[in-house]
């Protein structure tokens, strides 16, 4: 397995091209089942995640076609990937496939949606809580399937298509949004989802459904209706900016110091993330080009956050700002509201010499001078991505294992961080 080495030490000057985002483009990539047509995706990122999702379609009869360079392409622009489910030859979705990433349990709506059916594994994904699927099929349910649990398959069944319905959601959950909102575009009738989450992602894929013919109005408000049609087109889709990503090198520069364009990135995407940054004491400005994050000379404000469904602070950005307060002058508290076993960065932190304490959802991290290099391995993706972060600044050498997390997320994150004067490499399993 490839492992990750770390010089810390170096400012990060220079630009960072913000690559798709890996959780818009996996709910597009599904949404293509809703449609016999082509649906051209465009800024798609080289990440592992897509690369499975392909898999996974394939095994359901799409056709996946990625696009060759085009003149003046540099080397991080993002993919155009070309998806036709002309025919879809198989419904059901296997345990092998979709326990390597829960997302692809999303597929069970527009297979049962266009199809009448679907068998989908109960699913798998990264080791950050229990993370049930119960709301995904109580959505379902509202609109007219009947759902069978069977030797750890969800069966969803409509022979004679979904119905327009109402569906509250008890909890905020994106994914339980995006199996709603694929559903309801092929059910017959108007279907409203309350409660809906307004992270990004969904209003990008309600655009993109929309430009395939859907009737969807209110994504990324709390209350989104939906007027079913009979049959979807296909269309062309640019996949909206990673703000995962653009917040991950955001910290990073606040950490290290220095001063960086994070190229294409919106900062409307990520207000809360970068105000917190600006109270650490990061100078931040947009401009058409994308965000600049500086830090020069002054130290780490100590912070309070807690995460919270968008527009609130990510909880996919979590383990970074934590890895980022190691370092701060005081004191930092941070509360993790959306999955309750999101902290498995902490230990592998302490292994750099951070000091954390936690308590319940709440972490205490109270900032010391300087972090030590060391080895760490990591459990999950944002986790992972904080080791790499706190790495950066740490003194001496860092080896981060079980880069495959990293991987499935961050796209060329080595190329990308060492244009700006990281001193980072890839060590290839021998
Ligand atoms: N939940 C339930 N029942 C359900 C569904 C969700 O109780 O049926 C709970 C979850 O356990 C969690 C909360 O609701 O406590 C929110 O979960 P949500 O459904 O919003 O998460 P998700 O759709 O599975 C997506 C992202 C995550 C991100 C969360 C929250 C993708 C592919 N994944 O997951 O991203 O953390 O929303 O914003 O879009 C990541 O990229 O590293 C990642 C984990």
């Amino acid at each position: 397995m490839d492992r990750i080495r770390i010089v810390g030490g170096h400012r990060l000057n220079g630009s960072i091209p913000i690559s798709g985002a890996k959780n818009a483009t996996l709910p597009l990539m599904i949404a293509s089942l809703l449609t016999d047509e082509t649906l051209v995706l465009e800024n798609v990122p080289r990440l592992a995640d897509v690369a499975l999702l392909q898999r996974i379609l394939g095994n359901h009869g799409v056709d996946v076609m990625i696009g060759g360079k085009r003149p003046g392409d540099t080397e991080y622009e993002g993919q155009t990937v070309h998806i036709s489910a002309k025919r879809i030859v198989d419904t059901m979705a296997p345990y092998e496939l979709v326990a390597k990433m829960r997302a692809s349990f999303w597929v069970i709506a527009p297979l049962v949606a266009r199809m009448g059916e679907a068998r989908v594994s109960l699913p798998g994904g990264c080791a950050i809580g229990t993370r049930p699927v119960d709301l995904l099929v109580m959505a379902l349910q509202q609109l007219g399937a009947e759902i069978e649990i069977d030797r750890g398959y969800v069966v969803a069944r409509a022979p004679k298509g979904l119905k327009g319905g109402k569906i509250v959601f008890p909890k905020v959950t994106v994914g339980g949004t995006h199996t709603a909102l694929m559903a309801a575009t092929l059910a017959d009738g108007d279907t409203v989802i309350e409660n809906a989450a307004c992270e990004p992602e969904v209003g990008d894929l309600a655009d993109c459904l929309n430009k395939m013919g859907a009737k969807i109005t209110g994504a990324g408000t709390p209350t989104i209706n939906v007027t079913g049609v009979r049959r979807l087109s296909g269309a062309r889709h640019r996949v909206l900016p990673d703000r995962i990503e653009t917040g991950t090198y955001a910290m990073a520069v606040t950490m290290t110091g220095g001063d960086v364009l994070l190229e294409g990135a919106r900062p409307e995407l990520l207000q809360a993330a970068l105000d917190v940054l600006a109270e650490t004491g990061a100078e931040i400005s947009s401009t058409n080009a994308g965000v600049r994050v500086a830090r020069n000379g002054s130290g780490l404000a100590p912070v309070e956050v807690t995460t919270q469904p968008f527009p609130g602070f990510p909880t996919d950005l979590q383990a970074q700002l934590m890895a980022l307060m190691t370092l701060a002058a005081g004191t930092s508290r941070i509360t993790e509201t959306i999955f309750e076993n999101r902290f498995m960065h902490v230990q592998e932190l302490a292994r750099l010499g951070a000091q954390i304490r936690l308590e319940g959802e709440t972490a205490s991290i109270e900032g010391v001078p300087r972090l030590n290099g060391a080895p760490v391995m990591a459990t999950d993706l944002r986790a992972s991505v904080s080791l790499v972060i706190a790495a950066l600044a740490a003194e001496g050498e860092t080896v981060v294992n079980r880069v495959y997390h990293l991987d499935r997320g961050f796209e060329r994150l080595e190329g990308k961080l060492a244009a700006c004067g990281a001193e980072i490499e890839r060590l290839a399993h021998a």
